[in-house]
């Protein structure tokens, strides 16, 4: 009985992880695509082709399978450089943190467009 119940608490614990790292929900992707339009992001990015800066597809491959969500939120709002290349992604302070959260997600998952 005892097995059973460590057994059981495994399978808790692992839905409960799956929970956490599920999908977007639909309207946090149409809220994404949506801050994707209206920061001049697109400006230099791209879903699939490389522009100034890299492309969703070669960011979220990059990333694939890392916790790195915190990470790049700060790169979105405060900017970064070296990574890919020697032009800087520049500062976007003016995003509050949790949209730019949402951004990274939303990225990282492969910017999903609907
Ligand atoms: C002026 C052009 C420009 C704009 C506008 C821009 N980026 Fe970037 N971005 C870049 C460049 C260039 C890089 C590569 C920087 C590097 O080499 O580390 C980059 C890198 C990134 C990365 C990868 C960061 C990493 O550490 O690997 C993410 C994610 C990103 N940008 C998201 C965004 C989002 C979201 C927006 C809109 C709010 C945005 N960018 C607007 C040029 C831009």
């Amino acid at each position: 009985m005892k097995k059973i119940g460590k057994y059981l608490s495994a399978v808790l614990l692992l839905c409960v992880v799956t929970v956490a790292q599920a999908q977007l929900k639909p309207n946090e992707i149409v809220t994404a695509n949506a801050l994707f339009a209206d920061n001049g992001c697109s400006g230099c990015h791209d879903f699939a082709s490389k522009l100034v800066g890299p492309s969703w597809q070669e960011v979220a491959q990059r990333y694939k399978g890392k916790k790195v969500t915190a990470k790049i939120t700060n790169v979105i709002r405060s900017g970064g450089q070296g990574k890919w290349g020697d032009v800087p992604h520049p500062a976007n302070e003016g995003i509050e943190k949790q949209n730019a959260t949402l951004l990274a997600k939303w990225i990282l998952s492969g910017a999903p467009q609907n």
